[in-house]
């Protein structure tokens, strides 16, 4: 199992649910390390760019408008498989279909307001780490 780094997010509509301390335990919790985290309120063009694989889909425009109407909160977490991992601790996309003590059964309200963000693959997570954080603002040695 190769260690791995990964971006999550926590979006706009549990940063207003006061959920981001819980998130961040529930990750470091789960043997993940924190090398990096901001809270920064994205453009509709920034969100555009940053989603610009979901460019054909038909929920773009949406999720582009509400990824940009409050502040989000991304981080870079390291650990152990961590791709993989994260994905099943933040559970599936639609918060209704989300294993029981998941991230988005606890925080997510649809399949677009569904709390957090996190890479899907290894190529997404080059994409999407350096979209948010440069090398200065990642910490791995502490
Ligand atoms: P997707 O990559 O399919 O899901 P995930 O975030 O689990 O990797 O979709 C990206 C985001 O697009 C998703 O988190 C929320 C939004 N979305 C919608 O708004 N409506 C939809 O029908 C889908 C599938 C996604």
């Amino acid at each position: 199992m190769a260690v791995e780094r990964t971006l999550v997010i926590v979006k706009p509509d549990a940063v207003k649910k006061n959920a981001v301390g819980d998130i961040v335990r529930i990750l470091q919790e789960n043997d993940l390390k924190l090398l990096a985290i901001k809270m920064v309120h994205l453009t509709k063009e920034q969100a555009k760019k940053f989603y610009i694989v979901h460019k054909e889909r038909p929920f773009y425009d949406e999720l582009t408008d509400f990824m940009s109407s409050g502040p989000c909160v991304p981080m870079v977490l390291e650990g152990e498989n961590a791709i993989a991992r994260v994905r099943e601790i933040i559970g599936a996309t639609d918060p209704a279909k989300a294993a029981e003590g998941t991230i988005r059964k606890k925080y997510g309200t649809d399949v677009g307001r569904n709390a957090v963000h996190a890479s899907d693959s290894p190529e997404s997570a080059a994409y999407e780490i350096p979209f948010f954080f440069n090398q200065l603002e990642i910490h791995d040695q502490y």
